[in-house]
């Protein structure tokens, strides 16, 4: 059976040589070959003639988008490009608006704060929130069942959790939305690359993510899934791009009596969430980092990811910082509450080790493919 090389994996992040770096869930370095195939591109645009769009890149973009159809188990025809994960969930609710009217909304505070902002804003318009609260740091399913009533139209939840990688019970709360005939979206940024995901098993209606964290790709470019049945019905575009046919002089010189002066035909499937070019640069990295994924595996990626995760759950607490994410949670990120942020951060940085500190005192680590224990050993001996 095929098991990966993770060292020769950590050849191909030269960031593992500059620095520990354990904020992968901030932002995921390049690899190599990323990095490479984005040369490449910016080579052709700087020397060559030609638009992106020809076969050469049109090619890169397109297989992209199946290859991330094949990680989450969407089909292509479900996955649209997209800009970014806030954004598309916004859109989303933009397009939803018919079916949200006079429902209610589910959340819980372990979503991303963007998102959290974009649903307390829409209260203004009308929109009812709820929002449940965390537990000492994991979400109930029973205050999700308390919550969600015959009235709730959407279940919306980060599957892996920026604050404390918590992975979210996803199959279960999108039953629990299932039953009452509301849908489920997930954010999945945090878990798309680092842990598997399959949105017909985990019942999930509509996800969104970007590629700059463990799709290890840029900002700015990502992928919007929505269920087939879903497009064009419950969820609407709200933005429009496509093409029109002038059929009049001058604009053809044989004009089609059969035809209006404007035609056009509605753009299918998930293109009528895409709106302008997608950028190519995101899409050449993405194309060359899914492969890079779905080559290594990412059941192989989450198996390394956990022994480097297992080893901090283990020593963490015994340094003086109790751990915030439950133990055998299976994503990439984990977060202790350090007793002094500042000495942390002040220890850390002296000893090359990068960590993220948030909401004032949670030490945010996310290990991953590249990190080994060489870096633990560096990180311990910073806190120690
Ligand atoms: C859970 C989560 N959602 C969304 C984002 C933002 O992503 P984007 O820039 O694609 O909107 C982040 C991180 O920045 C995140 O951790």
């Amino acid at each position: 059976m095929y098991t990966p090389d993770f060292a020769a994996v950590r050849l191909d992040f030269p960031r593992a040589r500059t620095a520990a770096y354990f904020d992968n869930a901030s932002s995921h370095p390049l690899s190599v070959h990323s990095a490479a195939a984005l040369h490449r591109y910016v080579e052709w645009l700087t020397h060559e003639v030609g638009e992106p769009w020809w076969p050469q890149w049109a090619a890169s973009r397109d297989e992209a988008k199946h290859l991330f159809a094949q990680l989450i188990n969407a089909e292509p025809r479900e996955i649209a490009f997209a800009r970014s994960t806030v954004e598309s969930e916004s859109n989303l609710l933009n397009g939803m608006g018919e079916f949200l009217a006079g429902g209610n909304v589910v959340t819980n505070d372990l979503h991303y704060g963007a998102a959290l902002y974009n649903y307390q804003m829409r209260k203004q318009d009308g929109l009812e929130l709820r929002v449940v609260k965390n537990r000492n740091w994991q979400i109930e399913l029973g205050d999700m069942a308390k919550a969600i009533d015959q009235h709730t139209r959407l279940v919306s939840l980060s599957l892996v959790s920026n604050v404390n990688g918590l992975l979210a019970q996803v199959k279960e709360i999108a039953a629990l939305a299932h039953a009452r005939g509301a849908l489920l979206y997930a954010d999945i940024i945090q878990a798309a690359g680092a842990v598997p995901i399959d949105v017909k098993a985990m019942g999930i209606d509509m996800a969104a993510c970007s590629t700059f964290k463990w799709l290890m790709g840029v900002k700015g470019f990502g992928f919007l899934y929505v269920r087939a049945d879903l497009q064009n019905t419950v969820v609407k575009p709200t933005q429009h791009s496509g093409g029109v046919r002038q059929n009049y002089a001058p604009w053809t010189p044989a004009p089609d009596p059969a035809l209006s002066d404007f035609s056009h035909t509605p753009v299918p499937g998930p293109h009528c969430y895409e709106v302008s070019y997608p950028s190519y640069e995101g899409a050449v990295c993405a194309h060359e980092s899914l492969r890079y994924i779905l080559r290594l595996g990412v059941l192989h990626i989450r198996a390394h990811v956990r022994g480097l995760a297992e080893r901090l759950q283990e020593e963490l607490p015994a340094l003086g910082y109790p751990s915030i994410t439950p133990r055998g949670n299976e994503s990439s990120i984990l977060a202790f509450v350090s007793p002094n942020p500042e000495a942390t951060l002040a220890r850390t940085r002296a000893a090359g080790v990068h960590v993220a500190m948030r909401y004032g005192n949670k030490m945010r680590l996310s290990p991953s493919v590249y990190n080994n224990h060489d870096d633990i050993d560096r990180l311990l001996a910073a806190l120690n």
